[in-house]
């Protein structure tokens, strides 16, 4: 639903200001990946690194944004189409106050994450596919849930009961089955410093 009566209010500061500010150039690094794939663990690693490295981050992560901002969606199509739109938008409003954002979300869907992709300009989008088998993650099962989804338990569940559509092109391709999460650190923080994502 658009409003016609709402108009836009140009802010004085902008988004190159802040990234001046914060000596860095911002971005989204979109993490997709099954549960259980390891997002959660290698978003958190790869943040503490940042940190340390003195620059100005946020970690959105599946679990915790389902507990606030969107605790009113559940698991059928409509309702990921619509968690993932909204962290789109409020990545894009961080990424405007010049953060390195991550984004940890299952998002299933290509049309729903080319939509994310959409919404960033020519570069600042980084897709970072956390390639885990669905038999490893089953294997993991770090939650218990996989085991519920088998017996019906969880209905809609990604990977069982509803697709996941793997990433086509993504910009960053970790593969954990032959990665420590070390590796996939320096590997995603070598793809920041090459395009001068960690100085303004
Ligand atoms: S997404 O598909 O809409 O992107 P999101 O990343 O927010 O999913 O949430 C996934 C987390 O919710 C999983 O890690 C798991 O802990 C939990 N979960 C609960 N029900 C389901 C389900 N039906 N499918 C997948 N994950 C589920």
């Amino acid at each position: 639903m658009s409003n016609s009566n709402i108009v836009w209010h140009q802010h004085h500061i902008t988004k190159q200001q802040h990234s001046i500010q914060k000596q860095q150039k911002p971005c989204l690094l979109w993490f997709t990946g099954l549960s259980g794939s390891g997002k959660s663990t290698i978003a958190n690693a790869l943040e503490s690194q940042l940190y340390a490295m003195k620059k100005h981050t946020y970690l959105l992560d599946g679990d915790n944004v389902r507990h606030s901002l969107n605790k009113d969606l559940g698991f059928s199509d409509a309702d990921r189409i619509e968690n993932i739109r909204r962290i789109g938008e409020v990545s894009k409003l961080f990424v405007d106050a010049g953060l390195i954002v991550i984004s940890a979300f299952i998002s299933p869907f290509l049309s729903d994450r080319q939509i994310v992709r959409d919404l960033f300009q020519e570069g600042e989008f980084i897709e970072v596919f956390i390639d885990t088998p669905l038999k490893i993650c089953e294997q993991r099962d770090p939650k218990g849930f996989y085991q519920k989804a088998r017996k019906g338990e969880i209905p809609n569940f990604t990977g069982i009961s509803s697709p996941y559509e793997a990433p086509k092109y993504p910009e960053i391709h970790i593969s954990t089955s032959h990665q420590s999460v070390e590796d996939s650190v320096s590997q995603i923080l070598e793809y920041l410093r090459q395009r001068g994502f960690l100085n303004a």
